[in-house]
């Protein structure tokens, strides 16, 4: 299963990159706006120096929703770096394009999923990825990691290409039950990740290692 982190943070985006587990970012308009990007010039720029920390898949978000501005803008996003995946969301118009871009080698994040026959439009139009958003499912009382597993089980049964990418995923135990339901991605905040790390019975054990080695050698 990848990581990506989820943020348009570039110290976090570094920070992330030098723990050697990271392979991509996501990012979306509100990330872009909490951490004060605005402007066409200043959005582009922040893509171009995402790309320039990490080695691939730079989920780059369009703002158009008619047919011809996201080919437009899409286009325009993948031409910054060909570490740039077009995320564009599962409407109408977005289906169109993701099929135009699939036709044309520019890869695809399709975003807002929320059921199983979004994901599997998705597919048919041929998305490279495909964002389920499982925290926001949570938040509305029903199952997010439920989704993730019919999904995995549609794609396996149907032999789609598309790759699932977990998404809005807010905590650490979401990775795990992410992995157990046959994500092929999960992207989240940089403390989900670091919260992996953690148990009492690691500190405990390695207080104790290094007390007896003290001790020892002393
Ligand atoms: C990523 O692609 C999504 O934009 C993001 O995970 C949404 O997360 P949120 O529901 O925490 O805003």
């Amino acid at each position: 299963m990848k990581f990506f982190i989820d943020t348009a943070n570039l110290d976090q985006i570094r920070e992330a990159q030098d723990l050697g587990v990271l392979d991509g970012v996501t990012t979306n308009p509100s990330l872009m706006a909490k951490e004060g990007i605005t402007g066409e010039k200043n959005i582009l720029q922040h893509y171009k120096d995402i790309c320039s920390i990490v080695d691939n898949n730079v989920s780059a978000e369009v703002i158009s929703t008619d047919y011809e501005g996201m080919i437009k803008e899409g286009s325009m996003l993948a031409g910054l770096n060909p570490k740039i995946v077009v995320k564009i969301p599962m409407i109408k118009d977005g289906i169109k394009a993701i099929k135009y871009f699939s036709e044309n080698g520019i890869r695809t994040n399709c975003t807002l999923v929320f059921s199983p026959g979004q994901a599997i439009l998705a597919a048919k139009a041929g998305a490279t990825y495909l964002s389920p958003f499982i925290g926001r499912i949570d938040d509305m009382n029903w199952d997010g990691i439920q989704l993730i597993e019919q999904i995995s089980q549609i794609y396996a049964i149907q032999n789609m290409e598309t790759k699932i990418l977990a998404a809005s995923v807010r905590n650490s135990l979401h990775i795990v039950r992410c992995a157990e339901a046959g994500a092929d991605v999960v992207t989240c905040p940089l403390s989900a990740i670091l919260g992996l790390l953690k148990h009492p019975l690691t500190d405990i054990g390695l207080a104790q290692f290094l007390a007896d080695h003290n001790k020892a050698n002393s």
